[in-house]
């Protein structure tokens, strides 16, 4: 019934989903905030041996069954079908973040939009930190009209492009989107290299100062070592369910795995050459570091700034939207087979829903840090959990070795199995445990 992806278009789909505002300011400001190199070892650390685990997981669950989260497990499941299909709707999580992720989308938008304003009349953004601070705040506060206008465009645009189906849509947005961010940050990159704060960014980045790291770095580094993987929100098992036949999903993943540390790097080293050449905070929290520090030092290049901040915009909307797509498209798939709706009567119903969720967000800042929560902390990780148990313990190892052999070594593979088994479920209790304790 579903399409199916052609090889390179899933690997950058899939890497579409993985990249997003997690990468863009997730990252930094957690690398800001828990002293640099040290945090980065241990982000990679945890992606290969929880991350990379859970991911294969819940790539097996999407291959084998080739349908929606819900669906997947009822089908996989050899007992307790109902029970376990119950873990599918994790998926929710999913509609809870585009919800809110779109809203910050939509900021971008509006900065997309300030920066071009700003090369066209010739003047540049405001060089002082305090008065874009009150730029941004004015957007969220009094300026409801363009945060809701801007969030419209991207609901809007997001929407069209999973009506577009999976091989129309999703595949050529993210086809065409994924290298076009790649090439902007590239671009962005080789200036940064230019300017004397790239070795001092260099320097935070990569030596590991094992002293900065506290005992919250471990378990923020597992949060979005998952969240940056887009784990446990149905979205891999959804796109792997149109993985085309004889694709070596490993070394695929493997590929996904690279390209989003890579970007998370190349975004980390951007943003804190900018930040330790112009003198701003690093220990600065997402929005302000991007919105408000960020643009007060391409402020300070008159001109050419404007042009560098138009290209990190556009680089983080690609990023983002990519992302976005992505949550949208598992609980479509859900209605599509479940009930079979058309695509489009399925998106709207769950259009109404995302634009009800975002609308309450813009007006109500706590329902925006209800949604991140409870999504990211608590459906997520329970879905990650379960995904693994599942996989670890409910599938026949027969059944897993026929499927992984051809692409994975025996050795190898038992070495994932026992990760999958013991050490990636444990990992995830012990944040989710910390999460709610911390509150
Ligand atoms: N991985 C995305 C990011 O880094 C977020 C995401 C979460 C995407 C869950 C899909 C599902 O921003």
């Amino acid at each position: 019934m579903n399409t199916t992806f052609s090889k390179i278009g899933f690997i950058l789909a899939v890497a579409g989903s993985a990249v997003g505002l997690g990468n863009a300011w997730k990252f930094p400001t957690m690398v800001g905030q828990n002293g640099g190199g040290a945090f980065i070892m241990l982000f990679i650390a945890l992606t290969l041996a929880v991350g990379f685990v859970i991911f294969l997981c819940e790539l097996y669950i999407g291959k084998k069954s080739q349908l929606d989260p819900v669906g997947a497990y009822y089908k996989l499941a050899s007992k307790n079908k109902k029970l376990w299909s119950l873990v599918g709707f994790t998926m929710i999580g999913a509609l809870l973040i585009v919800s809110f992720y779109s809203v910050i989308i939509g900021w971008i938008v509006y900065y997309i939009y300030f920066s071009i304003k700003t090369l066209f009349s010739f003047a540049s953004f405001n060089t002082d930190i305090k008065q874009n601070e009150l730029i941004f705040n004015n957007l969220l506060s009094n300026d409801l009209t363009s945060v809701i206008i801007c969030f419209s465009i991207v609901f809007f645009m997001s929407f069209y492009i999973v009506s577009k189906g999976v091989k129309n849509g999703i595949e050529k947005m993210n086809v065409f989107m994924m290298p076009a961010l790649f090439i902007l940050l590239l671009l962005m990159l080789i200036y940064s290299m230019n300017i004397d704060g790239f070795f001092k960014a260099c320097e935070f980045l990569f030596y590991p100062d094992f002293s900065k790291l506290n005992e919250n770095s471990i378990l923020n580094a597992l949060g979005l070592a998952c969240f940056s993987l887009s784990i446990g929100a149905g979205s891999i098992i959804t796109y792997s369910a149109s993985l085309p036949k004889k694709t070596n999903f490993i070394s695929s993943t493997l590929y996904i795995v690279f390209i989003n540390l890579l970007v998370g790097l190349m975004m980390g080293l951007i943003v804190f050459s900018f930040i330790f050449e112009f003198g701003a905070n690093s220990n600065e929290q997402g929005a302000g570091l991007i919105f408000i520090s960020l643009t007060s030092l391409f402020a300070k290049l008159g001109i050419l700034g404007s042009i560098l901040a138009i290209l990190f915009f556009i680089a983080l909307f690609f990023a983002g939207i990519t992302s976005a797509v992505s949550m949208i498209e598992p609980f479509c798939f859900f209605l599509i087979n479940r009930f079979s709706f058309s695509r489009k009567k399925a998106l709207i119903l769950i259009g109404f829903i995302v634009y009800f969720l975002g609308i309450c967000c813009i007006l109500q800042g706590r329902i925006f840090d209800i949604l991140d929560y409870i999504s990211s902390n608590i459906i997520m990780p329970l879905g990650a959990f379960f995904a693994t148990i599942f996989v670890g313990y409910f599938i026949k190892k027969e059944d897993l070795y026929a499927e992984f052999s051809p692409y994975l070594k025996k050795s190898l593979f038992e070495l994932w199995y026992f990760f999958a088994r013991v050490i990636a479920p444990l990992a995830v209790i012990i944040i989710a445990f910390f999460n709610f304790y911390k509150g």
